[in-house]
């Protein structure tokens, strides 16, 4: 459903601390409108970097020293910084630090999947995965015995949960699912899948690089299992993912990689691990992008997830009532008003790189490709598609750039 929200943004405010927006791109202003992919870097959080860089730098939980230690605070409170952000209340000891939402999901196949499952069990995820779970867990079925199924989509671009009831059962161990679909817009009802799931004895892995972002995320409240995202689409740096788990299962669960940072005692013989979320972090982890990934945390609950998230509803609703109004654009996913901030089509006869090629010329950066998602572009029946994906500094003057851009492209292959 449409988020409500009772103030608007103050986008020339939040604009100005975003410099790269100023820049222009074939000498006409930057529309970035690529936010799905990255979003970009707040002056906040880049300045926590720089500081980090020119002050604490050190490495962190090895030394005795005070800038050791006062990047190991820093450090270990990015956790809880982020913890608090997305509801977990169990705190830093419930919250990994990874890569990215990939790497976060890889840790649960191969730390827990590669434990957990063999032949009879069975993954139930959706046609609407991107590759980043998709090719994971097809994998860990086809190296644990396990089967994967699919819980299919509707002609709106849906889930269909009638489907999804018949696909979990008591044989599923896992259900994985996107809380919001980088390609169709779909934002999936994770709560009452949660609790399907969990009817049957499975538990819950909601891939939430979309939804992070974008909207107030209670992990609790869902009742996710597992919970995965990304810093880089969340005005945080590349290089950190992060892997919410119940802290009993992450208890219950092996080590993912193993080396320094992660040991208590290591003798030849055999070694004990570190509590969590240590356990999890081998080698020298991802200190300063941890640490800035907090402050984007800051960033965003400072203007108010609810407004970011209206914000972003409110661009995709234009959008796509814009770029309806054409009879040759088809657009992927649910109607205007309940979808996530961004709009997936194509333009008859123009192909979506030829279209990304050309909007890129009225300095518009739209994606265009599979998303990652080929399984569900041959779902829609189509290769590839243009995606325009909005962010809270984004305007409705840049959406009409951007249809204004996509005439053009029109007219060319008219
Ligand atoms: N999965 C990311 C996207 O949707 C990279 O662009």
């Amino acid at each position: 459903m449409k988020a409500s929200t009772t103030e608007s943004l103050d986008i020339a405010a939040i604009r100005s601390d975003f410099p790269i927006l100023q820049r222009e791109v074939n000498e006409t202003p930057l529309v970035y409108l690529d936010n799905a992919a990255t979003s970009q870097t707040p002056e906040p959080v880049v300045e926590t970097i720089a500081d980090y860089y020119r002050h604490t730098n050190s490495n962190v939980e090895r030394g005795i020293h005070q800038l050791s230690q006062e990047a190991s605070i820093a450090y270990e409170e990015a956790h809880d910084r982020v913890a608090e952000f997305i509801g977990a209340t169990g705190g830093r000891e419930e919250v990994i630090f990874t890569k990215n939402t990939t790497e976060s999901i890889n840790i649960v196949a191969a730390a827990w999947g590669l434990e957990a499952l063999g032949p009879g069990d069975e993954i139930v995820t959706t046609q609407m995965e991107h590759h980043s779970s998709l090719v994971t867990f097809q994998q860990l079925a086809e190296r644990t015995g396990a089967t994967i199924k699919f819980v299919e989509i509707d002609d709106e671009g849906y889930l269909d949960m009638d489907h999804a009831r018949e696909c979990i059962t008591d044989d599923t161990k896992l259900v994985s699912v996107v809380h919001a679909s980088n390609t169709l817009g779909t934002i999936n009802p994770v709560a009452e899948i949660s609790e399907i799931a969990h009817n049957h004895g499975a538990l819950v892995l909601v891939d939430g690089a979309q939804s992070a972002p974008h909207q107030p995320i209670d992990v609790e409240a869902i009742d996710a299992d597992f919970f995965a995202f990304s810093g880089h689409k969340m005005c945080g740096p590349t290089g950190i993912g992060v892997l919410y788990g119940k802290r009993e299962l992450l208890e219950s669960m092996q080590p993912y990689l193993y080396g320094g940072g992660m040991v208590r005692k290591v003798t030849y013989e055999e070694t004990t691990f570190e509590e969590l979320p240590w356990k999890f972090e081998a080698g020298t982890p991802v200190i300063a992008q941890g640490i800035a990934l907090a402050k984007a945390c800051d960033y965003l609950d400072a203007i108010g997830m609810d407004r970011i998230e209206a914000h972003g509803q409110e661009l995709a609703a234009y959008a796509h009532d814009r770029l309806s109004s054409f009879d040759d654009i088809e657009i992927y996913g649910p109607p205007a008003d309940d979808r996530a901030g961004l709009v997936s089509f194509n333009v008859d006869g123009v192909h979506a790189h030829d279209l990304s090629s050309i909007v890129n010329d009225h300095g518009v950066a739209i994606r265009a490709g599979d998303h990652c998602t080929q399984p569900l572009h041959d779902t829609l029946g189509i290769a590839a598609s243009a995606r325009a994906s909005f962010y809270l500094y984004n305007t409705r003057e840049e959406v009409d750039v951007l249809i204004e851009a996509i005439d053009d492209a029109r007219q060319l292959f008219a």
